[in-house]
């Protein structure tokens, strides 16, 4: 399949795909009707067809939303200059979406272009980037943000990463803060919308939002780089490369890790998760984001449990992996053994202020860990986390 070739490139996508995901899995039982409803009218194969050619002009016409999540956070940026000049087509405008982008946006300028960004922040061997995606909430003095920043800093390892790491910014306010800590920001703001505010979890900003990351998550990956999705608040605490595994196509952090690496029934969290880039993640991103028409009302982590055990998936051969909690933990489920763990999220967490407190925890816990002499010394006296306490 093509890259960047407009509207005409799609995954080939069956109409009952979607019919046989979902209800064979534990969480999903409760969508099964429902989604069994918004397949099995003739108007499905109109809305496929729409979705197939909608698709980019839907990347292209959507602004960014506003955000402040509080399971996980999710925002997500516009694809600009070269990107949308190779991209989108006039037949885009007519594009039937709701939301009208501002070309009046961020000064976009070279210093705003995400192919060059993207170039700059890549790991040279590789062309690897790790992104993450803020707003000003998140980046007040002494929030999320700094925490992130400072996990790579106490990390064992990690310090090196954050050249790597490219911020996708939501407004002004997280693009200035950005600027001022980061090498790599890519600005997102539109004229009209107010994205300092809050999106409450699952409020229909909220889901825009998170349906915009995986449209914009394409993008990268159309544009030939890997990535590191990572929620500002996952704390990187080691290296998680030597931990991914090198036949996964896409790999995810899990609320809980039930199973095995490759058992589709494990709950992923689509805050952390490790893509390649290629023509199966490419596809696998298109068919993700026409969940969104499927199963309206519920955010990308729900299709993602609902279509992963889709034919679809198989049939062109991607390949998924699950990472295991006691390395990437999260206060759904921590990892026990802090000699093991390389990231820790902040999920399972609802409030600002909440997550902030636990969050600090763990950085001192991790402070706490780091100073104690190595070897089995250390290894016995700090095996587990204070975490979570107000959160979990
Ligand atoms: C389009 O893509 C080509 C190569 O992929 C690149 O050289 C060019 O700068 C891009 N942008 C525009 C606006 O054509
Ligand atoms: C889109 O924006 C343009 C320019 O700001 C405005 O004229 C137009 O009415 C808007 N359309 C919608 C549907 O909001
Ligand atoms: C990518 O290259 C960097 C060094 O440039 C290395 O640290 C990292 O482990 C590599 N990642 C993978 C997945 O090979
Ligand atoms: C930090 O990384 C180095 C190199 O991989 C390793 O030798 C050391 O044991 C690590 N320290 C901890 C606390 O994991
Ligand atoms: C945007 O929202 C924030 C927080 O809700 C508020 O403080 C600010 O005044 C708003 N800005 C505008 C221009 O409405
Ligand atoms: C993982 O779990 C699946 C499903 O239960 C099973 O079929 C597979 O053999 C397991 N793989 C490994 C490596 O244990
Ligand atoms: C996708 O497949 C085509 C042909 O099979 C190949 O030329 C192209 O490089 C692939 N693209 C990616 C990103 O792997
Ligand atoms: C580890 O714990 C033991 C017993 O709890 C204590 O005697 C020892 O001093 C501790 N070591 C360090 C380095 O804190």
């Amino acid at each position: 399949m093509d890259l960047g070739g407009g509207g005409g490139s799609n995954p080939k996508v069956d109409e009952d795909d979607f019919l046989e995901s979902g209800g064979n899995h534990h969480d999903s039982s409760s969508h099964h009707h429902q989604h069994q409803r918004y397949f099995s009218s003739a108007a499905v194969k109109i809305t496929l067809l729409f979705v197939v050619v909608g698709l980019t002009c839907l990347v292209l016409n959507q602004s960014a939303y506003p955000t402040q999540m509080f399971q996980r956070s999710y925002t997500f940026s516009e694809p600009k200059d070269s990107l949308r000049g190779n991209i989108s087509s006039p037949s885009c405008t007519a594009g039937a979406m709701q939301h009208n982008v501002s070309s009046s946006s961020s000064s976009a300028n070279d210093n705003n272009n995400l192919e060059i960004i993207l170039r700059a922040a890549a790991m040279a061997d590789n062309k690897t980037v790790i992104i993450t995606t803020l707003n000003a909430a998140w980046t007040e003095p002494n929030s999320i943000f700094d925490l992130f920043l400072e996990s790579f800093r106490i990390g064992n390892q990690t310090q090196n990463l954050l050249k790597h790491v490219v911020v996708v910014a939501l407004d002004r306010k997280a693009y200035s803060r950005c600027m001022e800590v980061h090498l790599h920001c890519y600005a997102l703001t539109t004229a009209g919308v107010n994205f300092s505010g809050e999106a409450f979890f699952m409020s229909e900003d909220y889901l825009k939002m998170m349906w915009r990351r995986i449209d914009f998550l394409r993008i990268v990956l159309e544009t030939g780089y890997d990535f590191v999705f990572t929620d500002a608040d996952v704390m990187w605490l080691r290296d998680p490369f030597q931990r991914f595994y090198p036949d996964g196509d896409f790999q995810i952090a899990c609320d809980h890790y039930w199973y095995n690496y490759t058992d589709l029934n494990n709950s992923p969290n689509g805050g952390f998760n490790y893509v390649k880039s290629n023509n199966r993640t490419i596809q696998f991103y298109k068919f993700w984001h026409t969940g969104r028409d499927y199963f309206p009302g519920k955010h990308d982590q729900d299709v993602l449990n609902m279509i992963k055990f889709n034919p679809f998936i198989s049939r062109i051969g991607l390949e998924i992996r699950f990472l295991d909690t006691a390395y990437f933990g999260g206060f759904c489920e921590p990892s026990k053994d802090l000699d093991l763990v390389i990231t820790m999220h902040a999920n399972c967490c609802i409030g600002l202020e909440n997550k902030i407190h636990d969050i600090k925890m763990v950085i001192d816990d991790w402070r706490r860990y780091m100073a104690l002499p190595s070897g089995t010394e250390r290894n016995l006296n700090s095996t587990s986390w204070t975490v979570p306490r107000i959160c979990g």
